[in-house]
């Protein structure tokens, strides 16, 4: 019923992204309902061409044309599906704006989401990357997902050990990536809940504001005015949140890199190995500020690249992998990009 009049061709991506990279897409589908995906399915030509599924636009480095078939994520709605004695469980559609679900949360006093509060982007791209902040992660509070599968034309529904949560990646990272789209997302919201505020930056912001016994409204307050103070808003400044992971090295590593650096910021893990800021990293390269045309390296967050304008995809390659490079000479790290790269 659909096709092909709802498909655009040659559409700008331009406002699609967080980046803002000017390019545009071979077609392009605003995806309101399963249906859609459906009809996509059943389609003579549209079912065989490759997809790029578009929430946010905010985990995105668009290289150049797109010679694919953008879905963009617009389906709505959050419900409460049920409680029991331990959680509230709630759904949203892929196409809700992230914060509009942390918010909806802490207006009705539900915890769990509040430390993920401010993140840029969709329900549907979260668990892409199961993302995270100040040390919670998506797949803390993540409950099942439904996804509609191209190769059966069906709606899989999978729950955690499904999805292969683990830092900033998932199953639809890798093998599920051209294969699933996630259509909406279930969460398990607890019903005796603690406050997360272990990491720094919150206790004292929390202590500042003179707030001893903070509400989930009060930590995602916190936290959206740390997130403001550090990143750059898209926006203003196009760019994509952190830019890199936070890479892991042995304790024997660890060890080593300390002392020759001895103030080097890293964070033990469960498994022993630790955690090291790549920011930190990137700064001691001396690359914050620096820029490659328009494609440059955040004054206030090296771990952030930003668009000051005009970048092409190609520059900002260019500067992640000299990035790359300069952090490999010097501390034999290897960096790893967080955003998808097309
Ligand atoms: N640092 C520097 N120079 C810099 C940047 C950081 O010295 O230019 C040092 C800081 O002083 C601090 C350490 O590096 O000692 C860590 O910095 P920060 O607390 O800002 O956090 P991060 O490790 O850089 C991570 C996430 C962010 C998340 C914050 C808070 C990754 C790749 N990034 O950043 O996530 O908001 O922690 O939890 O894990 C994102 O994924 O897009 C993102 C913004």
């Amino acid at each position: 019923m659909i096709f092909p009049d709802n498909v655009m061709h040659d559409f700008p991506l331009c406002e699609l992204n967080t980046f803002h990279m000017d390019v545009s897409a071979r077609a392009y589908i605003a995806v309101t309902g399963i249906d859609e995906l459906e009809g996509i399915c059943r389609h003579e030509t549209l079912a065989h061409m490759p997809k790029l599924v578009i929430g946010g636009g905010s985990n995105l480095l668009l290289t150049g044309y797109v010679d694919k078939l953008v879905l963009h994520m617009q389906m709505k709605g959050i419900f409460r599906e049920g409680e029991d004695d331990e959680y509230v469980y709630l759904r949203a559609a892929a196409g809700e704006r992230w914060q509009d679900l942390v918010d909806r949360c802490l207006a009705n006093g539900l915890g769990g989401l509040e430390n993920l509060a401010g993140i840029p982007g969709t329900v549907g791209a979260a668990p892409v990357q199961n993302i995270g902040a100040y040390g919670a992660e998506l797949k803390d509070c993540f409950f099942s997902l439904r996804a509609f599968d191209f190769a059966s034309g069906k709606l899989v529904e999978m729950n955690r050990n499904d999805c292969r949560f683990s830092y900033r990646d998932s199953i639809f990272k890798h093998e599920m990536k051209d294969r699933l789209v996630i259509v909406d997302v279930t969460f398990a919201l607890p019903k005796r809940w603690t406050p997360n505020i272990a990491y720094g930056d919150v206790a004292r912001e929390l202590e500042k504001s003179g707030i001893s016994r903070p509400s989930p409204a009060d930590i995602g307050g916190v936290i959206v005015k740390i997130r403001r103070s550090k990143l750059p808003n898209p926006a203003v400044l196009g760019n994509a949140g952190s830019f890199f992971k936070n890479p892991t090295v042995t304790a024997e590593e660890m060890a080593s890199l300390k002392r020759l650096h001895p103030d080097i910021p890293a964070y033990e893990q469960a498994d022993g190995r630790y955690r090291i800021a790549a920011g930190w990293l990137i700064d001691r390269c001396g690359w914050k500020g620096r820029r490659i045309g328009d494609a440059g390296v955040c004054e206030t967050q090296a771990l952030v690249l930003v668009n000051h304008g005009r970048a092409t995809g190609a520059e900002m390659v260019e500067l992640a992998g000299a990035i790359e490079q300069d952090v490999m000479a010097r501390f034999g790290i290897r960096l790893e990009p967080e955003p998808v790269f097309v």
